[in-house]
């Protein structure tokens, strides 16, 4: 039987893509969903759907993280009135590509505040309660850009850096208080995530992994109390080839790779 039978999750970001499929997989495992993102309307489809499917209570939080007060408004709408949190899945973000230089600095400062900001407010929130229950569990989504700078893509993979060093601090505190903090670090993923970074045309879904695999792995991870999990074996690997490498070496190789992100072309070089 699953730990979360019985208890509930809060996802954010769960309209589409990753946090859709924990939403759909923490239900089947008979948890009681709370899910939220700005796309309220895919959110009742789904929300109906989990309630029929699997006889389970599912609840929508319209909110946009993009504004500072949406953590305080999601806390109140649950914790605060009087809805236990036993899981909260971090989860919501986007990306953008192209030289740092030519997207919109309200753009990036958008990312920071949902990527980062938000995911930071509501720990703070959410960990109070957990820390007085001795129990509960936070999944902070990342990314295997974390663990390097990507050029065309550098104000993204810092949030990211920002998440796994966060929740690795996280992990560390929180073990004495009875409390698990997970770092998730998908690769490429087949969501919604390509077409809003404006990266679909140079990234082929079938050699992606499934939001399903990246959950399944989140999930594992946190039932034995890691920090950190990197989903599939290919990212693993180049993660840790990337740690035995210089890191200005590693930065021009991303440099490469990415290049087709950059929104000058070869004009500038
Ligand atoms: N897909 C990948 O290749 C990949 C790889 C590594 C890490 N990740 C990370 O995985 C997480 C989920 O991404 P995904 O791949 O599932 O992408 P996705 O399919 O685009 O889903 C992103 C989710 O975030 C929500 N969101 C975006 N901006 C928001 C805002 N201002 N307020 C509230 N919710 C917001 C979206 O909901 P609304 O638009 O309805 O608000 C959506 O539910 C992100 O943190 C991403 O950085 C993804």
């Amino acid at each position: 039987m699953s730990e979360w039978k019985g208890k509930t999750a809060l996802v954010t970001g769960a309209s589409y893509g990753i946090g859709e499929a924990f939403a759909r997989r923490l239900a089947a495992d008979g948890a009681n969903v709370i899910v939220t993102a700005r796309s309220s309307d895919r959110l009742e489809v789904l929300a109906n759907e989990l309630r029929s499917r699997h006889d389970v209570d599912a609840r929508v939080i319209e909110a946009d993280l993009a504004n500072p007060s949406a953590p305080e408004k999601v806390f109140s709408l649950t914790e605060g009135a009087g809805v236990q949190i036993d899981l909260l899945v971090n989860n919501a973000g986007f990306g953008a590509v192209g030289d740092f230089a030519d997207i919109p600095l309200d753009h990036q400062i958008e990312m920071i505040q949902v990527n980062v900001t938000a995911l930071v407010a509501l720990s703070h929130l959410f960990l109070q309660p957990m820390i007085r229950r001795r129990e509960g569990a936070i999944i902070q989504v990342a990314s295997t850009a974390s663990f390097q700078g990507v050029p065309y893509s550098s104000i993204y993979s810092a949030t990211k850096a920002f998440i796994l060093n966060f929740a690795e601090g996280l992990w560390a505190e929180c073990r004495e208080h009875g409390v698990r903090v997970l770092a998730l670090c998908p690769g490429p993923t087949a969501t919604h995530f390509q077409a809003v970074a404006g990266t679909s045309h140079l990234r082929d879904p079938k050699k992606m992994q499934t939001p399903e695999e990246v959950v399944d792995v989140g999930l594992k991870a946190l039932a034995q109390n890691r920090s950190v999990a990197i989903s599939g074996f290919g990212n693993k690997l180049m993660i840790g080839a990337e740690r035995m490498a210089p890191r200005n070496l590693v930065t021009r190789m991303a440099a490469k790779l990415y290049r087709p992100f950059s929104t000058r072309g070869n004009q500038a070089r």
